[in-house]
């Protein structure tokens, strides 16, 4: 996880703000067809920093209530939606699982419909590429970078795991923001 903050999530921010950079001279110099080059670049890395950022306040030790499970509204759409927190971890981690190549796997509130739904993204997409009315509540990251160093291959294994330190308290206080 240091690796991961300091190194992956530290590139994404050093190069989102270098095209950014890029990005002001290309404007000041009326450079059109530059600015549209770097719309990639910005995308890629500046989702990178977004997705890592909700990430790193996803996760919390278990001595700090990571992995105790929400209670109060959060809790009660869960089981509305998915029949049970059980059921829902079991949903992300099989999409997580299935999800071809690079990318994370939210569980969303969907503002406008006032439902909380899993969605994948792929790469370093944000979740708000799916629809602006997406919230992100909980995003798993599923690049290789995530878990090789502790589980190799293994990503279902990381999957299972990942849940015993989720900031679950995170993820309500989200909710309940933007429900109310
Ligand atoms: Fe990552």
């Amino acid at each position: 996880m240091r690796t991961h903050h300091q190194k992956h999530h530290q590139a994404y921010v050093a190069n989102y703000n270098k095209a950014l950079e890029q990005l002001n001279e290309a404007v000041e110099k009326g450079d059109s067809s530059r600015v549209v080059h770097l719309q990639s670049a910005i995308k890629f890395n500046g989702g990178g920093h977004i997705n890592h950022s909700i990430f790193w306040k996803n996760l919390k030790p278990v001595t700090e209530g990571g992995g105790d499970p929400p209670h109060g509204a959060l809790g009660w759409a869960i089981d509305t939606h998915f029949g049970s927190i059980e059921a829902l971890i079991q949903k992300m981690n099989a999409e997580g699982a299935a999800l071809q190549g690079s990318g994370w796997v939210w569980l969303a509130l969907d503002k406008e419909v006032k439902k909380v739904k899993i969605e994948t993204t792929a790469n370093q997409d944000p979740l708000v590429t799916k629809g602006a009315s997406l919230v992100p509540l909980l995003g798993i990251d599923v690049w290789e970078h995530a878990y090789y160093l502790q589980y190799k291959q293994m990503r279902p294994d990381y999957l299972k795991n990942i849940w015993k330190v989720m900031n679950w308290k995170y993820a309500s206080e989200v909710y309940e923001n933007e429900i109310a």
